[in-house]
């Protein structure tokens, strides 16, 4: 049965947009023009959760900010996770323009001197061996392209993930996924896509038992011993939507035994890489190299669709099949936008900053947790940092919710992931003067709550 368009979608995810709290949001803080737009928004586009309906209408957006059409400033602590050098950047859109006029479409038979400069660059830039590209344009369709190298390289197809990730929006990406509100309903999912237990309550989302991660682990262990044809293990090394670092030595111990049974660990690093959690890359963190490593979003410099699978040599095994081919595949405009991008990132040193930045934050927040019981845990690496709250031990799913409105209330806007944790994942160009307004704002919205 179709569902209706007015029933709530399950909260999986974060704020959901059909919420009496979004609406009581809108009517104290829309003028007419902006409901109006809304309107009409909803009147073209299909209705999904966590889009359309939509919250607000924007008009414009620079730095940290995004304008809305009643031209109040909103610092963007979201930006579905695009914005490391912030929005519009000056080199990323000169970069941009410039190759408008020069290259702005390169049909898929030929090169282009950017998109091998990008190439040379991420080769450069990632760690180990990995030493060969394919651009896409999106993440999802990147993790795609992953899926299907494992299948060619390794002659099996089942893969092991897990619950509550996310790798995109496809019928491939979300049977890998753990989310409910995308799988639910959907009908069949891609067969032999195996997933990491989900934690028991009180439990990291790595679901380890103990020191030795034993709870996920051994299950690893087994599954790859039981199943015997598990092509790949993929998985964010930093879970994203929920803000939440691996225990120390997970990604080691987790290297060993695919290498142990010859499965291919796949790094989804779509919203996390190029410096936002104080290393260009999150593995870097964790001193594992993946044998196949998937970024995106910001690659594009916060303008452009880019992704990228950056892979081993020895996985270059497919040229008699079709990886990828897809249209904007080795797109100038959007290579240049990521080379631009990447020159930002290192020098305007913000990295140095997203770590700096990222300890002044949770020092702060941390000292909130010591005094106030409702905020359980503050975690986080560098400029990606989760704020969970938690009511007599439970999830305080509610209070988070009216500490988002909140927050956009005043001016800020961030995610709420897995339903009770408060997401902050401002641009790295961000100064600590702003950082402080918004996190005196996210205070202010938790004290109400308290
Ligand atoms: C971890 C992760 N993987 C994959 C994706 C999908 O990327 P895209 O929306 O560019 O297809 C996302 C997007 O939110 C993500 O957060």
């Amino acid at each position: 049965m179709p569902k209706s368009k007015e029933q709530a979608p399950e909260r999986s995810e974060g704020d959901v947009n059909l919420s009496p709290r979004r609406k009581a949001w809108a009517e104290r803080h829309l003028d007419e023009n902006a409901v109006a737009m809304l309107a009409e928004d909803a009147s073209y586009f299909l209705h999904q959760s966590l889009s359309t309906p939509c919250l607000n209408a924007i008009q414009a957006s620079e730095g940290i900010h995004l304008e809305d059409v009643q031209g109040r400033k909103i610092m963007d602590f979201h930006g579905n996770s695009v914005h490391q050098v912030g929005h519009g950047h000056p080199r990323v859109i000169e970069a941009i323009k410039a190759q408008l006029d020069v290259l702005p479409f390169c049909p898929r038979r030929y090169t282009n001197q950017v998109a091998i400069d990008l190439a040379r660059r991420l080769i450069e830039l990632t760690p180990g061996n990995l030493s060969k590209v394919l651009f896409s344009p999106g993440g999802t369709s990147a993790i795609g392209m992953a899926l299907k190298l494992a299948r060619y390289a390794t002659g099996r197809h089942k893969t092991v993930s897990m619950w509550d990730s996310f790798h995109g929006a496809s019928l491939d990406a979300i049977s890998i996924g753990g989310e409910a509100l995308f799988r639910k309903d959907v009908g069949p999912l891609l067969p032999g896509t195996e997933h990491v237990p989900p934690p028991t309550r009180g439990k990291c989302l790595f679901n380890c038992n103990d020191e030795q991660h034993s709870g996920c682990l051994d299950y690893l262990d087994y599954v790859f011993e039981m199943q015997g044809d598990v092509a790949a293990l993929i998985a964010e090394p930093m879970r994203w939507t929920t803000v939440e670092p691996p225990p120390p030595g997970y990604w080691k111990k987790a290297r060993e035994i695919c290498d142990r049974h010859g499965v291919l660990l796949i790094f989804d690093e779509i919203p996390s890489a190029l410096g936002r959690t104080g290393k260009m890359f999150v593995c870097e963190h964790f001193d594992v190299v993946p044998d196949m490593l998937v970024i995106g979003k910001g690659l594009g410099g916060g303008v452009f669709p880019m992704a990228a699978l950056i892979t081993t040599a020895e996985l270059d095994i497919v040229g008699d099949r079709a990886l990828g081919h897809y249209t904007h595949e080795k797109s100038s405009v959007g290579c240049a936008a990521a080379l631009a991008t990447i020159d930002c990132v290192l020098e305007e040193r913000l990295i140095e900053n997203s770590i700096e930045l990222g300890r002044h934050a949770r020092a702060r927040l941390e000292a909130l947790r010591d005094e106030l019981p409702i905020v359980h845990e503050v975690r986080g690496l560098g400029l990606h940092i989760g704020i969970e709250l938690r009511r007599d031990g439970e999830p305080a799913g509610d209070e988070a919710d009216a500490v988002l409105y909140h927050s956009l209330g005043h001016g800020l806007s961030y995610k709420v992931g897995g339903g009770c944790v408060l997401t902050l994942c401002p641009p790295m160009t961000i100064t600590r003067e702003e950082l402080d307004r918004a996190l005196d704002i996210v205070e202010a919205g938790i004290r109400s709550v308290v």
